[in-house]
């Protein structure tokens, strides 16, 4: 049985020997992975970290408001980085989902290398988990975050890496976050995938088209709250669809709204959604986005299919 006390205690004794004297950065993006990550280590080695939130204009409605004032709450040193031209600017021309990873998880790092040198900082928090670490050496796909086990040399970006959480499901880590007292909406987050709703606009990332899945996500949220599903969140498609707004054809978007259950992410079912609640969000959707006219559900489980489109 996994006892998080016992891994809280290990954690902090292996993150002070591998820190010494040194300042540490760490990258939160406010999901549980990574916010349970930089608390651990800053409860291990409090001043000498700094955490960085990176606005890559991927996030979800109010998030870097939430991430940073939870951060600060917390009592960690935060420094809010607004990187979001730079961000949309690499996925210029990028439609292929693992060209798209690998451009965001380029500039998230050299975006953090950047910080580390100026702060002169030479350790990177990060939080990996058990699973991203499974997916990535499968070939499955390659989880941001995840550098050795795909042959990249962390040390080219400037910085060595600590990844306190990369023996635990998340399953556990939700206990420990519990353990650490974390609010609930850290610890029973929702996850949300590092490279953020770039996975979700399909094709070619644009700030127009990541504002329509955006809304769109903000919407299936607040109509799913109660289903307490693993995820619940819409997909943008690269392709369009004839339908009609105010009178007049349209040729519009199409989301597609997908609400998992799953314990791990390593497998996942299709959640058999009340037909009402489907129907809410599919006016919502289609109402309070103009540009769309079709709004789709998923009904496939992983495997066959994973839970992100990309
Ligand atoms: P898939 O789509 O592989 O997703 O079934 C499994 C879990 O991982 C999340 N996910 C990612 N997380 N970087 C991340 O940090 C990624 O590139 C990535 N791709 C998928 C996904 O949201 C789900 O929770």
């Amino acid at each position: 049985m996994f006892n998080p006390e016992e891994f809280i205690e290990n954690s902090l004794k292996e993150i002070r020997k591998a820190v010494g004297d040194s300042r540490v950065i760490s990258a939160c993006s406010g999901g549980v992975d990574s916010t349970v990550a930089t608390y651990l280590v800053h409860k291990a080695v409090g001043k000498q970290l700094l955490a960085v939130f990176v606005d890559d204009g991927l996030r979800r409605e109010g998030e870097p408001e939430f991430v940073v004032k939870t951060l600060k709450r917390l009592g960690i040193k935060t420094k809010f980085i607004d990187a979001k031209e730079e961000f949309f600017a690499v996925f210029k021309g990028k439609t292929d989902a693992e060209e798209k990873r690998k451009a965001f998880r380029e500039k998230f790092y050299s975006t953090l290398g950047k910080a580390a040198k100026e702060e002169k900082i030479a350790f990177i928090v990060q939080g990996t988990i058990k699973a991203d670490v499974i997916e990535t050496v499968q070939g499955i796909k390659s989880q941001h975050n995840v550098l050795s086990q795909i042959g990249i040399n962390p040390e080219r970006y400037g910085y060595k890496i600590i990844e306190p959480l990369r023996e635990l499901f998340k399953p556990d880590v939700r206990k420990v976050a519990r353990s650490l007292k974390l609010p609930p909406e850290i610890s029973e987050r929702m996850p949300f995938p590092g490279p953020a709703l770039s996975l979700r606009v399909l094709g070619e990332v644009t700030p127009n088209k990541t504002a329509i899945v955006r809304k769109a996500t903000q919407i299936v949220e607040e109509e799913t709250q109660q289903l307490g599903t693993f995820q619940n969140f819409a997909v943008l498609h690269n392709d369009k669809a004839t339908g009609i707004k105010n009178g007049k054809r349209l040729y519009g978007n199409i989301i597609t709204v997908r609400i998992v259950e799953s314990e791990d992410a390593v497998t996942a079912k299709a959640k058999q959604v009340p037909p009402e609640i489907l129907k809410k969000i599919s006016t919502r959707i289609t109402q309070e986005i103009p540009s769309v006219v079709r709004c789709l559900y998923d009904l496939t489980d992983k495997p066959p299919a994973t839970i992100e489109f990309e």
